[in-house]
């Protein structure tokens, strides 16, 4: 009995998967189809219906497997980064989102929610995110949350260029400027603060993988010689933009650093119901806490 033939298609993304994995990509199967998926110009699911690909398509294929097998991120290569119910437009220059951060801007968007629900009937609420990078928490905010005035500021140039594309379009107010003295005109009058600042330790460096040390912007990723210098400059610009009395503020830390983030809170004597949460994978993600009146 003949042995089913392997269609081109499938030989290449084997080969690929096997590319990849010998180079100690995390997930080399998923990787080769989603450069698979971008080169044909369909969706994931639908490669299993793909047999053929033109020559040009698979150098192109090849081309592409061999930057991710350096190491260049994924999202690098295909240019948008999914986030929530977005799809984000992501390349040199900018973080690209990552999946724990949807916990985060899930957390705000409920808290916002909840905030709405309870409070006078068709009032306009206020959230700032502070180091916005692509724009994904506010894009998320200003998608799934009506009624609500949103605004972003980022430090960097290049990461600035990448939210102005994402956040086009949107209800999202966009200012190019240091999250330390961002939005003073909003000061005292913000429902909710969101943050997913750089918070990697600089003696962690050995540890970080090579897509986000060698691709991802410094900026983004390292903060102090203990990875809270953002988080202290967080705490101190919510607590000047928040409500007092019931303004809510959500940062996202290193999983290390679940106490130690909220710690910085609770030791201003500026915060109540200081509370660190987890992510899906049940690592300490991210803390929130209500601005008390002074
Ligand atoms: C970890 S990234 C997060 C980006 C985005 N919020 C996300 O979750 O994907 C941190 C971002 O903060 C920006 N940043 C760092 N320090 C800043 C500051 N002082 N003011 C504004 N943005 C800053 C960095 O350039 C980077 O884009």
């Amino acid at each position: 009995m003949s042995r089913p033939r392997v269609s081109l298609v499938r030989g290449l993304l084997d080969q690929a998967a096997e590319q990849l994995a010998a180079t100690g990509v995390a997930s080399p199967r998923f990787d080769a189809e989603e450069l698979l998926a971008h080169v044909l110009g369909v969706p994931r699911s639908r490669l299993g219906l793909c047999t053929d690909m033109p020559p040009a398509a698979q150098d192109r294929y090849a081309h592409l497997v061999a930057r991710r097998a350096a190491r260049e991120p994924l999202q690098h290569l295909t240019g948008k980064a999914p986030f929530r119910h977005l799809e984000l437009d992501v390349g040199p220059g900018v973080f690209v989102p990552r999946p724990e951060t949807e916990v985060v801007a899930g957390w705000a968007i409920d808290a916002l929610q909840a905030t709405k629900r309870t409070g006078p009937p068709g009032a306009t609420l206020t959230a700032v995110d502070l180091c916005t990078g692509s724009g994904a928490i506010a894009a998320s905010i200003a998608g799934e949350v009506t009624g609500v005035r949103v605004f972003a500021v980022e430090l960097d140039d290049a990461a600035h260029a990448w939210a102005a594309r994402n956040l086009a379009g949107t209800r999202v107010t966009l200012v190019h400027g240091d999250a330390a003295s961002a939005f003073r005109e909003l000061d005292g009058t913000v429902d909710l603060v969101v943050a997913n600042p750089p918070y990697i330790p600089l003696e962690a460096y050995d540890g970080v993988e090579q897509e986000v040390r060698d691709h991802d912007p410094a900026l983004a990723l390292w903060s102090g010689d203990d990875g809270l210098d953002a988080i202290r400059m967080v705490e101190r610009s919510a607590r000047r933009l928040l409500r007092p009395g019931s303004g809510l503020v959500v940062v996202e830390h290193a999983d290390v650093q679940g106490e130690s983030a909220p710690a910085i809170f609770a030791a201003t004597g500026h915060w109540s119901r200081v509370r660190d949460h987890t992510d899906l994978a049940d690592r300490p993600r991210f803390v929130t806490a209500q601005r008390i009146r002074p």
